[in-house]
């Protein structure tokens, strides 16, 4: 059943607003349209969006509470990985449906709604199976990356994409079980049990989810693959943001920004990454971790 009440609260909405400077009968991409919460603020700017989503419940969601919007042609919604960008969006430009891109957003990572989902198995606070794909289409789960990476692959997996400092241990011990976890909160707690239960800001099993998660959704690939798609896309004077929410998505956009700004192609906007102010971290904790960088394609 489609949820017509939106969990997710988009992040740092008005530095966004600010740096994309709508402007009314444009075209903008949202790469990650969630629960629409950016796209719905374009459109209310007067933009025009085309919304790209790989995850079904979003998309039916968006078809769900933004029909007048698709129907009044100032929305288009894909139902796609964002590294099909480049190839959707020539497709609407050779059919005369958009005339140009001036502005595509990228908020990396999961929805509330995904991460709160009783069957999607993001979160270790709630009982699901192991899955975390966000393409439901995907064919490995996170429990099949259990079962099949060998120790030393896993133990790589959790340090590589979670910078966990145990992943050794934690590899082990999933290995020397009879068989791997197949539950949220088997792998919880086996992961607790080997870290012990400290008292701390994030819960022991944090880091391990967000490596498998990352992996499932083969997620730094996919973003390697759309920026330089996005930036093809873009009309000169045109603007990329992102927003990344661990150092991993982080990496790859600080890398790409830096190599387009020293072959001239545009103007590196932040320095270093916007944060939320201090208001939005009260009223969304989950933003706290948000980081936004800005791109503008040479004129
Ligand atoms: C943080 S949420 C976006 C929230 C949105 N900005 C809002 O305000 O509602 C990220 C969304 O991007 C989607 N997503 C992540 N990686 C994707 C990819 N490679 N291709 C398409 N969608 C992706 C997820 O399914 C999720 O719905």
């Amino acid at each position: 059943m489609t949820k017509l009440i939106a969990l997710h609260q988009p992040v740092m909405r008005e530095e966004v607003l600010k740096h994309l400077n709508v402007k009314p009968t444009r075209w903008y991409v949202d790469a990650t349209f969630g629960r629409g919460g950016h796209t719905r603020q374009i459109i209310n700017q007067g933009g025009k969006v085309v919304a790209f989503d790989f995850d079904t419940e979003a998309i039916k969601y968006g078809k769900s509470i933004c029909s007048q919007l698709i129907q009044a042609g100032k929305l288009i919604l894909v139902q796609a990985n964002f590294d099909h960008l480049d190839q959707t969006l020539t497709n609407l430009k050779e059919k005369g449906i958009v005339d140009g891109v001036w502005g595509v957003l990228f908020d990396f990572g999961t929805s509330v709604d995904q991460l709160k989902s009783p069957t999607r198995g993001f979160s270790f606070e709630r009982e699901a199976p192991l899955d975390m794909r966000m393409d439901l289409d995907l064919a490995v789960t996170a429990a099949d990356l259990l079962k099949v990476l060998d120790q030393k692959q896993l133990a790589k997996l959790f340090f590589e994409y979670g910078g966990e400092r145990q992943a050794k241990k934690i590899a082990q011990a999933i290995k020397s079980q009879p068989t791997p976890p197949e539950t949220t909160t088997e792998l919880a707690k086996l992961v607790s049990q080997v870290k012990g239960n400290k008292k701390g800001k994030l819960h022991p099993a944090t880091k391990v989810f967000q490596a498998l998660r990352i992996a499932v959704n083969t997620e730094l690939e996919n973003i390697q693959n759309a920026l330089p798609q996005a930036f093809k896309q873009l009309e000169p004077g045109g603007t990329i943001i992102t927003i990344s929410f661990h150092e991993g998505e982080d990496r790859v956009v600080k890398r790409l920004f830096k190599d387009w700004k020293k072959a001239n192609k545009g103007q590196l906007i932040t320095k270093k990454p916007l944060t939320p102010k201090e208001k939005e971290v009260r009223l969304n904790p989950r933003s706290r971790s948000a980081k936004l960088r800005v791109f503008r394609k040479a004129r």
